[in-house]
C-alpha cells in the first residue's frame, strides 16, 4: 500500500513509499482510509520532538487520525462489519494513517457521525478526544463554570469551543483577527485579540484554563483562576503523574517532576492546580462525539483539504500555525 513515512528525525520532507498492508489481530479492524488530519504532534514527531516520550521503529509511517471504510474484522470484534464507515485515533504504538490501510483495536475507533463527510470526519478524532478529556476528565467543569480556552481558532480551540458551550460553560477565548468571526460563530462568549490584548489584564477567578499555547501564556494562566481552579496544558511541560500514566521509567518520572517543578510550584502558591494531558485513545468517548455531531451540536471546522500525493504540502501548512480548524489529506479517492 502506499504510505507517507520518513527515515530518521528531523526537518526533511515525508516520502511516499510501498508497504504491506497491516495484519489484523483478533481485536482489530483493518480499515481502508479514506481522510486523514494533520496535527501538530505529525511534525512534533518527525522533528524528534517527542522522543522523551515515545518511541518509532523507521521508516514509520506517519498521521494520528482517520476515517474509512472496515474491510476486515478480527474473531473478537463484534461492533464492526465489512463496509461499516469508521473514524478514530490509534494508540502512540500504531500511529500511521497517512496511508492506504490501517489495523486498529476496535475499542479506539467508532462508527462515523452519518451527517459527515469522510474529510470532515477525519478532522474530529484527535481534537475532538482532547477537547473532551481536558473539559470532561482533567478540569470536571460542571455547567456554569467558567474556562479560558487558549487559541480557539485553531484546530483544538474550534472544537473546544463548541464541546464547552454543549456542557453549558462560559467561555473566554482568545484569537488574532483573523479568527474572531470564527469563534463567534462557534459561540465563545468573551473574544480576547492577543494581538493588543492580555488576557491575565482581562480575566479573573476562572475555575479552569485550557492551555493550547504553552509558554509565557501558560505561566500567566495561574492568575486568572479562582482558588481551586486548574490549569490543563496539552503544550506545557507533562508532569510525573503523566509519566506514570504513560508507564515509562522511574527516571523519567523523576526528570519531569525536576521540568516541570515551576509550574506546580505556581499553581501551590496561586492555591490552583497544574495539569498535563497526553490525549488517549477512546472509542467510547468518540461515540459521545459522534452523537453530539449528529445531533448538530457540534460542526467540524476544516480549513483546507489536500490530495494524498501533497502531504508534504499539508505538514507545511499546518506548521506555519495559521490554519483555521482543521488540515485534512484525502487519502483514498
Ligand atoms: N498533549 C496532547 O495530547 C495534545 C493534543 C492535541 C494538541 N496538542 C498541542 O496543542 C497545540 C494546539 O494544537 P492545534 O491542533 O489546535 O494547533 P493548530 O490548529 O495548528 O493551531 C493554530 C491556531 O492557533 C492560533 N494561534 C497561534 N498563536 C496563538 C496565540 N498566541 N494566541 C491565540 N491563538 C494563537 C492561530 O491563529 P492566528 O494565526 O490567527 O494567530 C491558529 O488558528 C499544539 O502544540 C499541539 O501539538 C497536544
Amino acid at each position: 500500500m502506499r504510505a507517507m513515512v520518513i527515515d530518521k528525525y528531523g526537518k526533511r520532507p515525508v516520502r511516499e513509499a510501498q508497504v504491506a498492508i497491516p495484519e489484523i489481530n483478533d481485536n482489530d479492524v483493518r480499515v481502508k482510509i479514506k481522510a486523514a488530519s494533520v496535527n501538530p504532534i505529525d511534525y512534533k514527531i518527525r522533528d524528534g520532538k517527542l522522543k522523551p516520550l515515545l518511541k518509532f521503529k523507521f521508516p514509520l509511517i506517519l498521521g494520528n487520525d482517520f476515517s474509512g471504510v472496515v474491510t476486515a474484522v478480527g474473531a473478537n470484534v463484534r461492533d464492526y462489519q465489512v463496509g461499516d464507515k469508521v473514524f478514530g485515533r490509534p494508540s502512540k504504538d500504531n500511529i500511521g494513517t497517512f496511508a492506504e490501510f490501517i489495523a486498529i483495536d476496535k475499542d479506539e475507533i467508532a462508527h462515523m457521525p452519518r451527517n459527515l463527510s469522510f474529510e470532515e470526519a477525519a478532522s474530529i478524532p484527535l481534537v475532538g478526544l482532547t477537547a473532551y478529556q481536558a473539559l470532561n476528565e482533567v478540569m470536571q467543569l460542571q455547567p456554569g463554570s467558567r474556562v479560558l480556552i487558549q487559541a480557539g481558532s485553531g484546530g483544538v480551540g474550534t472544537f473546544s469551543i463548541q464541546l464547552a458551550k454543549t456542557m453549558g460553560l462560559e467561555v473566554a477565548t482568545t484569537v488574532s483577527d483573523r479568527g474572531v468571526e470564527l469563534v463567534k460563530e462557534l459561540g465563545a462568549d468573551q473574544i480576547i485579540n492577543y494581538k493588543e490584548q492580555d488576557f491575565s489584564q482581562i480575566l479573573s477567578h476562572y475555575d479552569g484554563v485550557f492551555d493550547t499555547l504553552g509558554g509565557q501564556n501558560l505561566d500567566k494562566a495561574f492568575h486568572i483562576l479562582k482558588r481551586g481552579g486548574t490549569v490543563a496544558s496539552i503544550s506545557g511541560m507533562p508532569t510525573e503523574k503523566v509519566a506514570q500514566q504513560m508507564n515509562l521509567g522511574r527516571m523519567k518520572q523523576w526528570m519531569f517532576r525536576l521540568a516541570s517543578r515551576k509550574l506546580t510550584k505556581k499553581a501551590k502558591q496561586t492555591e490552583t492546580h497544574y495539569e498535563f494531558l497526553f490525549m488517549h485513545p477512546s472509542g467510547k468517548q468518540l461515540t459521545e462525539i459522534k452523537r453530539l455531531i449528529e445531533d448538530g451540536k457540534i460542526q467540524p471546522v476544516v480549513d483546507r483539504v489536500f490530495n494524498f500525493e501533497e502531504t508534504q504540502g499539508a505538514l507545511e501548512y499546518s506548521e506555519e500555525g495559521h490554519a483555521k480548524g482543521k488540515v485534512v489529506i484525502r487519502t483514498n479517492t
